[in-house]
C-alpha cells in the first residue's frame, strides 16, 4: 500500500497509475491494483446525473469516500473537497478534518493554484495530506465560462509553473494537472520536487488519472479527447440487460438451475 512517503519518492519513476472510484464495489475491483484512487466531484456527473461538479456537496464526498474505502482497504484513497467548502482557511480546516474524522481517506484534494497556498498551508500544518489541482479546473466552469485548455501560451505557462511551485511550498504532496498543453505539464513536472499526476496534460508527468466511468465506457454524455476507453462497458451491460429482459419474458430464467 502507498503512503506519502512511498508516492513523493516516486517522483521521475515508473509512472503512478490513479482512477476514480465512488463505491465499495468498483473500488474492490481496484484495490491493490492502482497507486491511488481518486474519489473524484466528477461523481455528481458521471453518479449523479448534474450537469457540472458543482453541487456536489461534503456530505455526499463523505458518503461515497467511506464506501470507497472500504472496498479498496488496501489502496491510497483520496477524497475531492466539493466546490465551496474550502473558502477560507476556516472552512477547509473544518470540512477536510471531517473527512479525516469521519472516513479512512489519507488525503484530500482541492483545485487552485497559489491563490489557495494559504488553505493548503493551513491544511499541511494541520496534519492533513493534500493534493494540488492546476490547470483546467471542473470547479471554475460556471466562472471561467466553459473546460477550457491550459498552457496555450507564455503567460499562462508561467502562472502555472508559479502555482505549482507555490502548490509545493505550502505542503502538498503531489499535484493533479488537467487539461495542460502536453509541454507545458512537462515544463511544471520538471519545475517541483512533487509527483505531477496528469489529465489530459500529455505522457511526461509522474503518474496518469482517469475517471474510471470514461475508462470503460459507461460514461455516454460526452468522451473528452484525452480519455482512451479501454471497455465499451455500457454497451456490455446494455447487450446484458437485452438478455435478461428476453429470459425473463420467455420463460428461459429462471431456469431448474435457479430455482429452490
Ligand atoms: O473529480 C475528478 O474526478 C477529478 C479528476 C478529473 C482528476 O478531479
Amino acid at each position: 500500500m502507498r503512503t506519502i512517503n512511498s508516492i513523493k519518492k516516486s517522483k521521475a519513476q515508473t509512472p503512478l497509475v490513479v482512477i476514480t472510484a465512488y463505491d465499495a464495489l468498483f473500488a474492490a475491483l481496484f484495490n491493490k491494483k492502482v497507486d491511488m484512487i481518486l474519489v473524484g466531484d466528477s461523481l455528481n456527473m458521471s453518479f449523479n446525473g448534474a450537469g457540472d461538479t458543482l453541487s456536489a456537496t461534503l456530505e455526499m464526498m463523505l458518503y461515497h469516500t467511506k464506501a470507497v474505502c472500504k472496498g479498496a482497504p488496501d489502496t491510497f484513497v483520496i477524497a475531492d473537497m466539493p466546490f465551496g467548502t474550502y473558502t477560507n482557511e476556516q472552512d477547509a480546516l473544518k470540512n477536510c478534518s471531517r473527512v479525516y474524522l469521519e472516513t479512512n481517506a489519507h488525503a484530500v484534494k482541492i483545485e487552485g493554484g497559489m491563490e489557495r497556498a494559504n488553505i493548503i498551508k493551513t491544511l499541511t500544518c494541520n496534519s492533513i495530506a493534500v493534493v494540488g489541482h492546476i490547470g483546467l479546473m471542473p470547479q471554475f466552469v460556471r466562472s471561467e465560462g466553459g473546460y477550457i485548455v491550459k498552457g496555450k501560451n507564455e503567460q499562462e505557462a508561467q502562472k502555472l509553473i508559479e502555482d505549482a511551485k507555490a502548490i509545493e511550498a505550502a505542503g502538498a504532496f503531489c499535484v493533479v494537472i488537467e487539461g495542460v498543453k502536453a509541454e507545458v505539464a512537462q515544463r511544471i513536472t520538471e519545475a517541483i520536487s512533487i509527483p505531477t499526476i496528469g489529465i489530459g496534460a500529455g505522457s511526461q508527468t509522474d503518474g496518469q488519472v482517469l475517471v474510471w466511468s470514461d475508462a470503460f465506457g459507461f460514461f455516454e454524455a460526452f468522451q473528452p479527447k484525452f480519455v482512451k476507453q479501454y471497455l465499451d462497458g455500457a454497451d456490455l451491460v446494455k447487450n446484458a440487460l437485452d438478455a435478461f429482459v428476453h429470459d425473463v419474458q420467455t420463460r428461459k430464467f429462471p431456469a431448474s438451475e435457479h430455482t429452490y
